[in-house]
């Protein structure tokens, strides 16, 4: 079995959910609390054993760029005044190999994985969406290591659900599933993006992780545009899933949706009460909060 070693992560999107705070500024780069949360996808990366990243960035992302880069300046400035712990914070936003590529044109979330085959190659990788986190209190395996272990025993294509409320299908691609192959790893009939409720083959919900043979880029460059008139990612899944089994594996744990104001706030919340540098005063203004509310 080949190893999967590389991640493509698509960030590409207009962020015009956070306007105006991303008119200049990528929404990757919106801090959870003091992390930008791109930062987060690349460190669950490193904590899954891939060594090289590929970013699929547009326009008005240069602050991703220069955040994985080093900055000599701050580091010689932090290192003569002996701010080791800063330091350190600094030094490991480099520690991991990330590349960028542009999407000319935002065609959608098929044709950013697409821009990054020649980077790929033939072998198996990851495509993690930049506003799902999980395990952010790095307690627990993250959910690309859970992927990449059902990879390594199926050799399949695999990306990760989750039951979300009926009435959320539209906002996610959904999948129709078949039996368990074992607790939690389903096969699967086909995957809709965004059907309506009422349409719905099924709760589970696509998350943004998933594990791909190098096969689904054939089928991308053939795929027309779908919901949105976007090339969508989902299309192309169920087009491979005629060709080679693709599996869904049933993600138990908690996410993190921080693509949209009031997730990225619960999420700021959450990572507030496990941060060591605030975590007492804000559960103690969380409760004082409580009375007042
Ligand atoms: C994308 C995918 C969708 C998936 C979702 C997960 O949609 O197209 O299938 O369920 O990510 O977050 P987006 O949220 O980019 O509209």
């Amino acid at each position: 079995m080949k190893q999967v070693r590389k991640a493509i992560i698509p960030a590409a999107g207009l962020g015009t959910r956070f306007l105006p705070a991303t008119k200049a500024l990528a929404k990757e780069m919106l801090p959870i609390i003091d992390k930008p949360t791109i930062q987060f996808i690349v460190e669950e990366a490193r904590q899954s054993g891939i060594e090289d990243i590929i970013v699929v960035d547009g326009k008005n992302k240069r602050s991703i760029e220069d955040h994985f880069d080093s900055n000599p300046e701050l580091e010689e400035n932090l290192r003569s005044k002996n701010k080791n712990e800063m330091l350190k914070l600094v030094e490991e936003t480099t520690d991991i190999n990330v590349y960028f590529i542009r999407q000319s044109h935002p065609r959608g979330l098929g044709d950013a994985v697409l821009t990054a085959r020649a980077f790929v190659g033939n072998e198996p990788f990851v495509v993690m969406l930049g506003d799902d986190l999980n395990n952010i209190k790095g307690n627990g395996k993250p959910l690309t290591k859970e992927l990449i272990d059902d990879y390594q025993e199926t050799g399949a294509s695999t990306l990760a659900v989750m039951r979300v409320p009926h009435e959320d299908t539209a906002k996610y691609g959904v999948i129709d599933p078949s039996e368990q192959v074992k607790p939690g790893l389903y096969n699967v009939l086909s995957f809709v993006e965004k059907p309506d409720p009422k349409d719905a083959p099924s709760d589970l919900a696509i998350i943004g992780r998933y594990v791909f043979t190098p096969e689904i880029f054939d089928i991308l460059e053939n795929t027309q545009p779908g919901k949105g008139n976007e090339v969508q990612l989902t299309d192309a899944i169920n087009t491979l899933n005629h060709l080679q089994r693709v599996f869904a594996h049933e993600y138990k744990g908690e996410r993190y949706d921080t693509g949209n104001k009031f997730g990225w706030l619960k999420t700021n919340i959450e990572y507030g009460l496990d941060h060591p540098q605030i975590k007492d005063q804000l559960r103690e203004y969380l409760i004082e909060l409580t009375k007042k509310l």
